[in-house]
């Protein structure tokens, strides 16, 4: 298998690098391009002219920017599209998106023609630092998210964090969510550099916004290598906060809840959870609660999505979620900042009721 780090190239502008960067990794210059509507209009003259005067051959898909491109209908629709235009295993697909194009362009990248390459051109933060690296690609199901799919490596993952410039802030808080995950999950120094200088990157300043950006990317590549189909506990620990966000966002229905903000609240739980089973510093809890904090989310969302349901609905809801096993709950917990684990032992329905309680408490706090 390949090595993912060696293939994640951080730089600004990356566009004008692409046909060196694909020559280098033994890929054609023929490049089937997929867009939603929104990166199409923000970034596809420049990065199709690019390409062009590279002595790329192009081909242009465009989807609508909404996660329900991310279906089999229209891959469908796509596959046909491709084979009107001639598309063969020579052909390489570059996906120019957030973690929906990147999705449902590594599923057709895996499946059509039996596989041709997919290369990751990420736009939103929660792309660049999450959904473009580990080779995870997939389409909903009606009946669930993310069901069909394929283990499917990118050849190349090109990230520039310039493209970030016009994300709007909802979806750069909601990035920051997945971010700060890997200072809680893998490395202390970066929660402190997170900490410290939380602000200059959400402002997008350099050098700041690059460090977290490549930092992420590099510590889920690391986590994804040493353990890619999740057999020793290790890449369940990109888990963090998710078993709690996905009983959230099913309560929601995934209306008005994005991922990385039930993300943020089901880190703030999981360190309550940490925390209330002995594993957590009090001292430890504080400070991961302090950078937790500057997360922010829209008017109303903690109110609605979180504060208005029952700690016992969210309880019930986390059952639903796929990754249930026998009905137990799988947590990671962190025994310190920079360290996490995936908890082997069941833990007590009364402590995970707690630890939201927990929560409750404190962002009722922080709010008020
Ligand atoms: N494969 C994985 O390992 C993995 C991991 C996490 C999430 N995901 C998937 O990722 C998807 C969510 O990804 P997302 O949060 O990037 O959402 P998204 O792809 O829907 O993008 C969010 C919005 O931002 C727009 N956009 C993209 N780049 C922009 C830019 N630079 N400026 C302005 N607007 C821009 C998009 O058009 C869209 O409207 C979900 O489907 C989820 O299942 C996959
Ligand atoms: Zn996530």
């Amino acid at each position: 298998m390949q090595t993912p780090a060696s293939h994640i190239v951080v730089k600004t502008p990356v566009v004008d690098s692409i046909g060196e960067l694909f020559a280098a990794h033994g890929l054609g210059r023929k490049c089937v391009l997929l867009f939603d509507e929104n990166t199409r209009k923000l970034f596809g003259d420049d990065i199709l002219e690019s390409l062009r005067n590279q002595g790329f051959q192009t081909c242009e898909l465009v989807v609508p920017a909404r996660e329900t491109s991310k279906s089999l209908s229209s891959a469908w629709k796509l596959y046909s599209r491709m084979i009107e235009s001639n598309i063969d295993r020579s052909w390489n697909l570059l996906a120019v998106g957030g973690g929906v194009v990147g999705d449902l362009g590594g599923y057709i990248a895996a499946s059509y023609y039996r596989g041709i390459p997919v290369v990751q051109l990420p736009t939103t933060l929660l792309a660049m630092t999450d959904s473009s690296i580990g080779g995870k690609v997939a389409v909903n199901h009606p009946l669930g998210k993310n069901l069909i799919g394929f283990f499917h490596m990118p050849e190349l993952v090109l990230i520039d964090p310039a493209y970030l410039k016009s994300l709007p802030s909802r979806e750069i808080y909601g990035g920051m969510s997945e971010v700060v995950k890997y200072g809680f999950i893998a490395d202390r120094s970066f929660f402190d550099f997170l900490d410290e200088h939380f602000e200059e990157i959400i402002r997008f300043e350099e050098p700041y916004l690059t460090e977290a950006v490549s930092r992420s990317a590099f510590i889920k590549a690391d986590v994804v290598e040493k353990d890619f189909r999740e057999t020793t506990g290790l890449r369940a620990t990109l888990n963090f906060g998710h078993t709690f966000a996905h009983g959230l966002e099913m309560l929601a229905e995934y209306r008005n809840l994005r991922h990385g903000e039930a993300v943020t609240i089901g880190m703030v739980c999981a360190l309550c959870l940490s925390h209330r089973l002995g594993f957590l510093a009090e001292a430890e809890l504080t400070e991961g609660l302090r950078l937790l904090g500057k997360i922010r989310f829209p008017k109303g969302v903690i109110e609605k999505r979180f504060l208005s349901h029952e700690s016992d609905a969210l309880y019930e809801s986390m059952f639903s979620d796929k990754k249930k096993i026998d009905r137990k709950l799988r947590f990671v917990l962190v025994d310190r900042i920079g360290r996490a684990f995936l908890h082997g032992e069941d833990v007590e329905r009364a402590d995970v009721i707690d630890s939201i309680e927990d929560a409750r408490a404190w962002f009722r706090k922080r709010n008020a």
